[in-house]
């Protein structure tokens, strides 16, 4: 018994005197830089006895810096370093570590009238050894930089330095939980606000959860007392849920909190093991009460304020680390809001993000960040090398700019706002990318001004770009359709009877016929009557040979009557007439070489009709056929890419082409910009080639336009055609991406025309685009533009031909053989029909004339179906001749 105890003593002792951290590790125990407006102070805990790195304001090269070592500081660990806001003094906390045991907490003060580094500070510790190792244990200092107070679970101290005095009482006679373990603390004049962990109930889920407090302090004795708590509470059957945080009473950097309070009494409080910053409010008079406001979560992952820090204008910096839910690191940024003016929440958007494409990390900096401290008007970044970045604030048309110098830390200095962006205050933050409708073209960097009304001006503008600039250049229209009509009879049917689609009276047949008719019923009037009128006009002679020759022609009477005559005189006008029309339409043929058919009703009548058909490329084609493949086979491509509303210059482009599995450059034929419109082109070694053209710079671009140019070559069988086509990509309100991966599909497409008579069959081919591209995908809304981080735009065009090609062809409704025998097959089929309506209309007077009708009707009938039976065998033979012919195309 005595024994065990006496074991589990020696295991506690010893877990006591074994604190050993691991003293190059940067993201343990507590923040080690600080910074005031005066300077900046780095804790650094790889020697024993530890050194401190100041470095004086201002924040630039040729400032002082010392580095200075903890006196008697062997075996001691710094867990962190604080300061007021303008005292010449820091603090530092930490344990003793090995052999030794023991909690302390100094002040270095500075004295100015010492010259070298060595004497520069004068450092007091004091130690307390009553309280065992604590794995969280923070401290801070009120504004005013005299009073320290420390935080652990097990103890709280007030330090004062100016009467040097250390004041440490237990943990639980303040902490209201006495499982409480603080992580993170910032204080301000009237308050303060302690972020940290407590057990939770022993029937929960969780383990420890998150407790964020509210502590004024005693006007009289300056101890802190809490007034005010929030728990925050994750959303049932979310991953936050699930947590139990189980080991967070040891300390882990994934348990990292973070605190800052402005001087509006606005309190950030970012707790990376949620995914979560909170923003608080609390008033300032009364600090009371901790009103919640609104918080930010980003996805399921870890590392969302990691680090919070209010700076000046109501504007804050962000650590939003990106760590997989096992603390395995993915990337780092430091995001800054306006919260002020904003507000902040999930959907905030950052005024900027660092690091981007041209505030590039120092070289000798690692990308993974711990850190980031306020002055508040500098920000002080921590990496995990214990590398340390200053940002300073610039002014407004500037933004900061690292200058790698190679030492520790690294300062920013101000760099003119690129064209397309502008900074209307000053801070640390990026230049913002120009609202859409204004722009800035190098002179106007606090404010962009606004464009001329019709011109292009996206998000980003440089210049004012002319709509013109963006034409598409289409080269191919529709493929007509077949008329409605594409037999002849139909055209000719169609032309006859349809008088109310005339475009002019006289391009009817009916109407010459009308014309015909009534002229004759006058001219035959006036010869009947002349007699009666007056015996002087009696043109009884004319008469009778009138009367007999009309007679004689009647067929629609057969010879009986003489208006049948007239009839006759009309119908033979409408053959003529008819004949005329399809010799005429005859003519209507190729389309690209007909007139308007002003003798038809239809003006836009052609002897055409259409095919148009997708085929396969892999079926082969015949021999006059490939020529004109083989045409445009080996056509050679020029390709153009205008780059429009950009400052981006030919200084900073380079080509490649992608020959095998190799990049290999390409050399562009002309490269300009002209009215910030970057024009280049080049020659594509061969059609199917991926091309990569990448600008190495930041500058925006508003739009891009893609052509291919090639020549032509005309023959009388071949017309390839000049390829010169353009498309444009802009979306007004955005600004382009810098990754463009772009396919342009080329097709084939091909008419045919087929010869009317007995010519050649003309081919006329040219190649279409079409660009396979996903147009949001190419464009960044402000919102997505500052989370852009790439440092050059590249686009890449792969150029690839579709497996298939369109196959146009283009026949004539009627040749000229088949165009006279269907011109007098129409005009005897009207014949007997009209022959039939007249009978039908006589009918009611003559009774006798109804057998002759029904004879009539029979005799016709079998005429005109034997009339169809040839046509039909006609049109069979054609059928059959063209089935053969193109069935020797296949196998030719
Ligand atoms: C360091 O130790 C020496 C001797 O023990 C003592 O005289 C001196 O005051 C100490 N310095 C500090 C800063 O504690
Ligand atoms: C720490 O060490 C001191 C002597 O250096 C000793 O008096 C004290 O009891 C130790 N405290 C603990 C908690 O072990
Ligand atoms: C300040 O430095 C000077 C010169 O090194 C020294 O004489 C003086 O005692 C120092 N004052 C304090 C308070 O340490
Ligand atoms: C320092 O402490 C002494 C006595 O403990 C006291 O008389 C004096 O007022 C204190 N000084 C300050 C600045 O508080
Ligand atoms: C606080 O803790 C100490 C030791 O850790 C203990 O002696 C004391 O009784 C505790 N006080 C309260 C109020 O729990
Ligand atoms: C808060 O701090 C300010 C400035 O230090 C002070 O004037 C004011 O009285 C304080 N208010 C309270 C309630 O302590
Ligand atoms: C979280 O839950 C606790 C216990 O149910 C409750 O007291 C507290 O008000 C909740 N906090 C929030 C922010 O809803
Ligand atoms: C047109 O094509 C033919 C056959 O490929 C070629 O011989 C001729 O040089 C070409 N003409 C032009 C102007 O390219
Ligand atoms: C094919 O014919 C149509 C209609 O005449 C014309 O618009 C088109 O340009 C022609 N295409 C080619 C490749 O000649």
């Amino acid at each position: 018994m005595n024994a065990s105890v006496l074991s589990i003593f020696v295991i506690y002792s010893l877990s006591i005197s074994a604190f050993a951290p691991d003293r190059n590790r940067y993201d343990k125990y507590g923040i080690k830089i600080a910074i005031n407006e005066i300077f900046f102070v780095q804790a650094q805990n790889q020697y024993d006895p530890p050194l401190f790195l100041v470095q004086y304001a201002p924040y630039e090269g040729s400032s002082l810096q010392c580095l200075i070592t903890l006196p008697n500081g062997t075996n001691h660990y710094i867990y962190s370093v604080t300061m007021g806001k303008s005292q010449q003094q820091f603090f530092f906390a930490g344990e003793l570590t090995n052999t030794k045991n023991g909690t302390f907490i100094g002040v270095a003060k500075y004295n100015a009238s010492s010259s070298s580094c060595d004497t520069r500070f004068s450092f007091t510790v004091q130690y307390f050894y009553n309280y065992e190792h604590q794995e969280y244990y923070v401290i801070h200092v009120e504004p005013s930089g005299r009073y320290a107070y420390g935080f652990a679970n097990k103890f709280i101290f007030i330090f004062d330095s100016f009467n040097i005095s250390l004041n440490v009482w237990n943990g639980n006679e303040t902490w209201p939980d006495h499982s409480f373990s603080p992580h993170a603390i910032d204080i301000t004049n009237n308050f303060s606000v302690i972020a940290g962990f407590i057990r939770n109930a022993v029937d929960a889920t969780a383990v420890y959860i998150p407790v964020i407090y509210l502590i004024n302090f005693s006007s009289f004795t300056n101890y802190p007392y809490i007034v005010d708590q929030y728990r925050p509470n994750a959303t049932v059957d979310t991953w936050q849920y699930l947590l139990t945080n189980s080991d967070a009473d040891t300390y882990s950097a994934k348990y990292d909190m973070s605190v800052s309070i402005n001087n509006n009494g606005g309190v950030l409080v970012g707790m990376q093991f949620i995914n979560r910053v909170f923003l608080f409010s609390v008033a300032r008079s009364n600090p009371i009460r901790l009103y919640f406001i609104s918080r930010n979560t980003n996805g399921r992952s870890l590392g969302n304020g990691k680090s919070v820090a209010w700076l000046d204008n109501g504007f804050a910096a962000i650590l939003v680390n990106t760590y997989s839910l096992n603390y395995q690191w993915a990337s780092s940024e430091i995001y800054v809001y306006d919260i002020q003016t904003y507000g902040y929440n999930s959907n905030s958007t950052p005024l900027s993000i660092f690091p981007n494409q041209h505030q590039l990390l120092p070289l000798s900096f690692s990308s993974i960040f711990l850190q980031i401290i306020s002055s508040p008007s500098s920000l002080a970044l921590l990496d995990d090398q214990g590398n340390v970045l200053i940002m300073n604030p610039t002014p407004s048309g500037y933004f900061p700019a690292v200058r790698d110098s190679g030492s520790m830390p690294v300062f920013t200095s101000a760099q003119l706002c690129f064209p397309g962006t502008y900074k209307n205050r000053s801070g640390i933050q990026d230049c913002s990318i120009c609202p859409s409708g204004t722009k800035n073209g190098g002179n106007s960097s606090t404010q962009c001004v606004a464009c001329a009304a019709n011109s292009f001006c996206p998000l980003g503008s440089v210049s004012d770009i002319p709509l013109s600039a963006l034409e598409t250049i289409t080269q191919v229209i529709t493929y007509p359709k077949s008329p409605e009509n594409t037999q002849f009879q139909d055209v000719l049917i169609q032309n006859t009877f349809f008088i109310n689609k005339c475009h002019t009276l006289y391009a009817s047949p009916v109407f010459w016929w009308l014309i015909v008719f009534s002229l004759g019923c006058l001219a035959l009037g006036v010869l009947m009557c002349s007699g009666k009128v007056s015996q002087a006009y009696s043109l009884d002679k004319q008469r009778e040979p009138v009367k007999y020759w009309l007679k004689n022609i009647d067929l629609i009477h057969e010879g009986e009557s003489m208006i049948g005559g007239l009839g006759t005189l009309a119908f033979l006008v409408a053959i003529i007439v008819i004949t005329c029309f399809g010799i005429l339409f005859l003519q209507q043929y190729p389309i690209e070489t007909a007139s308007t058919s002003s003798f038809a009703c239809d003006a836009s009548m052609r002897n055409a009709k259409f095919e148009t058909n997708l085929q396969s490329l892999s079926i082969p084609v015949s021999n006059d056929e490939q020529q004109m493949f083989d045409l445009l086979d080996t056509q050679s491509f020029i390709l153009n890419i205008q780059f429009i509303n950009t400052l981006i210059n030919c200084d900073a482009i380079s080509i490649k082409g992608l020959y095998g599995s190799a990049w290999t450059t390409i050399r562009w034929l002309t490269c300009e910009n002209t009215d910030a419109i970057l024009t280049l082109s080049m020659q594509l070694p061969h059609q199917q080639i991926s091309i990569q053209v990448s600008a190495e710079d930041v500058k925006t671009v508003g739009a891009l336009r893609i052509g291919l140019y090639a020549n032509g070559n005309e023959t009388d069988q071949y017309h390839l055609k000049e390829l010169n086509f353009y498309q444009s990509f802009f979306k007004f309100g955005q600004v382009l991406s810098q990754s463009l991966p772009i396919t342009l599909d080329i097709t084939k497409i091909i008419n045919e025309t087929l010869p009317i008579s007995n010519e050649k069959t003309v081919y006329s081919g040219i190649f279409i685009p079409t660009f396979n591209v996903d147009l949001n995908g190419l464009f960044l809304s402000n919102d997505q533009y500052v989370r852009q981080m790439l440092p050059s735009t590249i686009l890449t065009i792969a150029i690839v031909e579709t497996p298939y090609y369109v196959k146009n062809t283009q026949l004539p409704i009627v040749k000229l053989s088949e165009v006279a025998f269907d011109s007098f097959l129409f005009v005897l089929g009207f014949l007997e029909i009209s022959t039939l309506v007249l009978l039908i209309l006589a009918l009611p007077f003559k009774a006798t004339r109804r057998v002759y009708f029904i004879s009539f009707f029979k005799k016709s009938f079998q005429r005109l179906s034997t009339l169809l039976e040839r046509r039909k065998l006609q049109t069979n033979k054609n059928i059959e001749l063209s089935t053969v012919s193109s069935n020797e195309q296949i196998f030719t």
